[in-house]
């Protein structure tokens, strides 16, 4: 028998980058691949790339640099390039760093076997198409290998927003959804091989539409599936949150009270020129609803600070609605540039400033994010358990509202579910007890 060839893909960026490596990975199983977790003694590297901000792009090309002695070493170790820097430099990938061999846009990386095949013949390969025939028909199944508790189903690709300041419109293009029937088909066998939990993912995944009830129809559908415990949907656009799903948070017992909703900016004048298409208001509002049907709802969501233009006053606006949703989590980025989008062509706020800005938000969100990690003390919480902890018979798993949760518990092993007591609440994680019964 011949050794099988190893895979060694690094994932950058979003949740749904981290679904598509699964998927290269079993696609390339198909030819007699195995992954291994270092580049050291792997036949073929994959980058799967993330192209939303310069620091994310830049570090493809700064790992690109580090494979130099392996290649030198072994001739026939292939280099591949995916994800959205592929789709957005495409062929400047090889030139930039000819040892790249192969470059596969996010809508092509079901052709992966035959571009790997070119490149194994000394070609160089390279598929940034948006094809017509659709990836996850020509993936078809998933292998049946046993999984983990949780995982991720991509619903839903791409983005129409256009929000001035983001790549996602260019390099994942137009919104298409997945059929609802194919994604049932997905999550049975997922559940079938052990999953408990599963995060629906979309660039805007609230703007769902291959069910006709939208993404509470298709939520509502998998809550009929037995074995599958928790959904949960991340991202989504304010304006794309409608009644039915609204309502699916308050009647639909398997969505878990979480909710990722981006606002980026407090402040109505950036919003109009970020192209969100909402004010701060309207999102306040929002919020408000959710939380009337839902009064446990964990609100995350993602800030830019130092959009072209932003002023003191305009940072002012965005603190204060921060203050007014208190967030369970949030992610907080400074402004970055991207070539080809409006936003790249306005006056910037210099450096220093973005980062002052980063900084005293941060601090704010840090803030409130621990104050509500706290309040959780002596509340009751469903865990379902990940991984074994560090102590002994200790166990990791989330609760609810997606905060880890330690525990000690023994017999207990991952994929259950147990209602605990929480007892302690730390830098980042929970401490709690078993309840009995
Ligand atoms: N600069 C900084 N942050 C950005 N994001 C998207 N584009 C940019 C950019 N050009 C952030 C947004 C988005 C998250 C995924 O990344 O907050 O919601
Ligand atoms: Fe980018 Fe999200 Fe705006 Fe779409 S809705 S353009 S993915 S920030």
């Amino acid at each position: 028998m011949t050794e099988p060839k190893k895979l060694f893909i690094k994932t950058y960026g979003c949740q749904m980058n981290v679904y598509d490596s699964e998927r290269m990975a079993e696609a390339m199983g198909g030819t007699g691949y195995v992954q291994t977790e270092t580049p050291d003694d792997a036949d073929m590297i994959l980058l799967n790339t993330c192209h939303i901000r310069e620091k994310a792009a830049e570090k493809v090309y700064s790992e690109l640099g580090r494979y130099k002695g392996l290649k030198a070493n072994n001739p026939e170790l292939k280099i591949g390039v995916a994800g959205c820097v592929a789709q957005a430099e495409g062929k400047e990938i090889m030139r930039r760093q000819p040892m790249v061999d192969l470059v596969v846009g996010p809508q092509s990386y079901h052709r992966l076997p035959e571009l790997e095949a070119k490149a194994r013949a000394g070609e160089k390969a390279v598929d940034t198409d948006f094809p017509e025939d659709d990836k996850f028909a020509a993936l078809k199944t998933r292998p049946k290998a046993k999984r983990g508790p949780t995982a991720f189903l991509t619903v839903q690709e791409g983005c129409d927003k256009f929000c001035a300041f983001c790549v996602v419109p260019y390099t994942r293009g137009a919104e298409v959804s997945r059929p609802a029937a194919r994604i049932m088909d997905e999550a049975r066998d997922l559940v079938e091989r052990g999953v408990r939990e599963l995060t629906l993912l979309g660039q805007n995944v609230n703007a769902y539409h291959g069910h006709e009830k939208g993404l509470g129809g298709l939520i509502r559908q998998l809550a009929t599936v037995d074995g599958l415990e928790r959904i949960r949907f991340t991202t989504s656009h304010p304006n794309d949150m409608d009644d039915d799903l609204i309502a699916a948070h308050a009647d639909c017992e398997k969505l878990m009270p979480y909710l990722h909703l981006p606002v980026q900016a407090g402040s109505d004048k950036i919003l109009k020129r970020m192209n969100r298409q909402h004010t701060a208001e309207e999102y306040l509002k929002l919020v408000e609803r959710l939380r009337s049907v839902r009064p446990d709802l964990h609100m995350s969501g993602d800030f830019i600070v130092g959009f072209p233009e932003e002023t003191e006053e305009d940072f002012q606006a965005t603190l204060d609605l921060v203050k007014a949703v208190e967030y369970g989590s949030a992610f907080s980025f400074k402004y970055s540039e991207r070539p080809g989008t409006p936003a790249a062509e306005r006056p910037q706020v210099p450096e220093d400033e973005k980062a002052d800005r980063l900084l005293r938000l941060q601090t704010l969100l840090t803030t409130q994010q621990k104050a509500l990690q706290d309040a959780m003390v002596g509340r009751d919480v469903t865990v379902l358990f990940e991984k074994a902890g560090r102590d002994p018979g200790q166990m990791v798993g989330k609760s609810e509202y997606l905060h880890a949760v330690h525990v000690q518990a023994e017999g207990i092993a991952p994929g259950d579910m147990a209602r605990v007591r929480i007892v302690w609440s730390g830098r980042n994680s929970l401490n709690g007890e078993l309840l009995q019964g």
